[in-house]
Order: structure tokens, then C-alpha cells, then sequence
């Protein structure tokens, strides 16, 4: 674990990264504390990231860094195993209060599941047998069922869609953390939340589709 601070130094993390309390004088805004990483990445994957970033993320900024898988695998014992001192929590992100009015299937089909949910949930019946990746699966998921073309689709799961809300708008703040952030939750690329990759639903539409939901999803 000495190898892996002395490398941290020495091949140049600290221009960029703060890890927890340490190295606080670097904080580049956009490279993320390196506290958290081992809560936003998976062991193997943080080794991949330092060994080639855009390996990872095609769109990464962050440069290759020149070390041997050995020297990477230090370097990530190091970030994993080394209690980093520092930063407090961020505040939670709670979900907003639902819309204080009635609202229909029709709004909340063409504000929200039609427009954005829809694609990857289809209803295979109406769309020539097609599914979509949400509902059968592919791109590495197992398929899950869920259809949120139609209303009795989405009554089916109603009792998730929130927690799958909440979820993305804490995975997009851990995606956007700023330096000495913690993220709220511990949020797994292996575990996402919904819209998959997509921005979080905005407050407004969040609102609508609490309302609908506690008003008994009327048609
Ligand atoms: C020139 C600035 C810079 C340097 C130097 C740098 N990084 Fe990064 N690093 C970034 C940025 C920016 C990101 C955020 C993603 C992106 O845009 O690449 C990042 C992301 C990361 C991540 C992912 C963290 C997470 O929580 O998602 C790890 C791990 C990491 N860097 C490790 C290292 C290590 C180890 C070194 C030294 C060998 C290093 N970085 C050197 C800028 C840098
Ligand atoms: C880009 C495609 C895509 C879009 C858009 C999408 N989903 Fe998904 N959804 C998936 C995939 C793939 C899975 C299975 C992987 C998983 O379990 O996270 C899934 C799983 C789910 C699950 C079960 C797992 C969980 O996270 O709770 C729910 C609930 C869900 N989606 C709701 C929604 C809602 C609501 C929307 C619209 C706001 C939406 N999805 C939009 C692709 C998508």
C-alpha cells in the first residue's frame, strides 16, 4: 500500500485528484475525489479506468496515465484499502411532493412513459413482437417483464417506479460529483437507475407521476 501512495504521488494523480482528506491542494473541477471511487466503481473496473480511462468511458478526459498493470493495481489497493479522511455527506435529494391535482393516464402517458419510458418498455403487441431491452433485455441485461407502453403495464409496477426515480437522480449526482462530495447513496454501474443513462425526470414530471400513482393511476 506504500507502493501505491508513492505512485499516487509520484506519477502525477495529486495534479488532479483529491482523495478524501489528503491532497486537497489538487481538486481539478470535473476529476472526482477519489475518496468515492470505490463506492461508483466496481475493484476490476477502477484498475481498467487507471490503466486506460477511455477503456471505461470512451468519453473520459482524464489522460492515460503510462503505468504497468502492476503499478495500477497498486495504485488502486491504495484508493481502496486507505481510509481517506475528509469530506461529510452530501444532503439527501429527495423525491418533490406529488402534484396537488387530479391527474389522468393521458397526461402522464404523454409527459412521461410514452415519451421517454416507453422506447426501452415496449409492449411487444403493439409494436410487431418488438420489446425493447427494458422488457426483454439485451445490451448485457436480463429480461425483466416490464412493459410501460400501456397503463396496465405500468400499474404492474408501480410499487418500483419511484425507488427507480429516486435512484437515477442519485446516480446522475454521483455521475456530476464535485471534489470533497460524498455521494448520497452507494450507487453501482451494475445496479442503475431509471431512465438507463438518460437525465433523471425533472421535478415537474416526478411530481405528475407521484401524483397519478397516489391517486390510484385513474385512466
Ligand atoms: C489531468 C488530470 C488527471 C490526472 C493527472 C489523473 N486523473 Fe483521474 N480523472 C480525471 C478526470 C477529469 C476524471 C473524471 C472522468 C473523466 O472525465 O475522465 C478522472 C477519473 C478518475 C477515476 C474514476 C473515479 C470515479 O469515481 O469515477 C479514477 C479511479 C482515477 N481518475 C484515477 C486516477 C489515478 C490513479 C491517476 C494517476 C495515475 C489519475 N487518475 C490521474 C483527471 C485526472
Ligand atoms: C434506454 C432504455 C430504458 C429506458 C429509456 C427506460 N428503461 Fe427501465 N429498464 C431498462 C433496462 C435495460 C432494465 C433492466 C436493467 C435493470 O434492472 O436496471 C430496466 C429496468 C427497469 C425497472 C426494474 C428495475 C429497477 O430499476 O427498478 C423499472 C422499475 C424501470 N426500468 C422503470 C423505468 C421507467 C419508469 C422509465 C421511464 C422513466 C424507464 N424504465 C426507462 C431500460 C430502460
Amino acid at each position: 500500500m506504500a507502493e501505491g501512495g508513492a505512485l499516487f504521488v509520484g506519477r502525477g494523480c495529486t495534479a488532479c485528484h483529491t482523495f478524501g482528506g489528503q491532497h486537497t491542494a489538487a481538486a481539478l473541477p470535473g476529476a472526482p475525489d477519489l475518496a468515492f471511487a470505490r463506492e461508483r466503481l466496481t475493484a476490476d473496473m477502477a484498475v481498467a479506468w487507471i490503466l486506460d480511462p477511455k477503456s471505461v468511458a470512451p468519453t473520459a478526459t482524464m489522460p492515460t496515465m503510462g503505468l504497468t498493470e502492476a503499478e495500477a493495481l497498486a495504485v488502486r489497493d491504495y484508493l481502496w484499502l486507505t481510509e481517506p479522511g475528509g469530506a461529510t455527506p452530501a444532503d439527501p435529494l429527495p423525491l418533490p411532493p406529488p402534484l396537488d391535482r387530479p391527474v389522468t393516464w393521458a397526461e402522464v402517458q404523454s409527459e412521461v412513459f410514452g415519451k421517454i419510458c416507453a422506447h426501452c418498455h415496449m409492449n411487444p403487441a403493439l409494436n410487431e413482437g418488438r420489446a425493447g431491452p427494458g422488457n426483454d433485455g439485451g445490451f448485457g441485461w436480463a429480461a425483466t417483464g416490464i412493459e410501460l407502453e400501456t397503463r396496465e403495464g405500468v400499474m404492474a409496477v408501480a410499487d418500483q417506479i419511484p425507488a427507480a426515480l429516486l435512484r437515477r437522480r442519485d446516480e446522475a449526482r454521483r455521475d456530476v460529483l464535485r471534489p470533497g462530495e460524498r455521494p448520497l447513496h452507494v450507487v453501482r454501474p451494475d445496479l442503475p437507475g431509471m431512465p438507463l443513462g438518460l437525465p433523471p425526470i425533472d421535478d415537474e414530471d416526478t411530481a405528475l407521476v407521484l401524483a397519478w400513482i397516489a391517486q390510484g393511476m385513474p385512466e
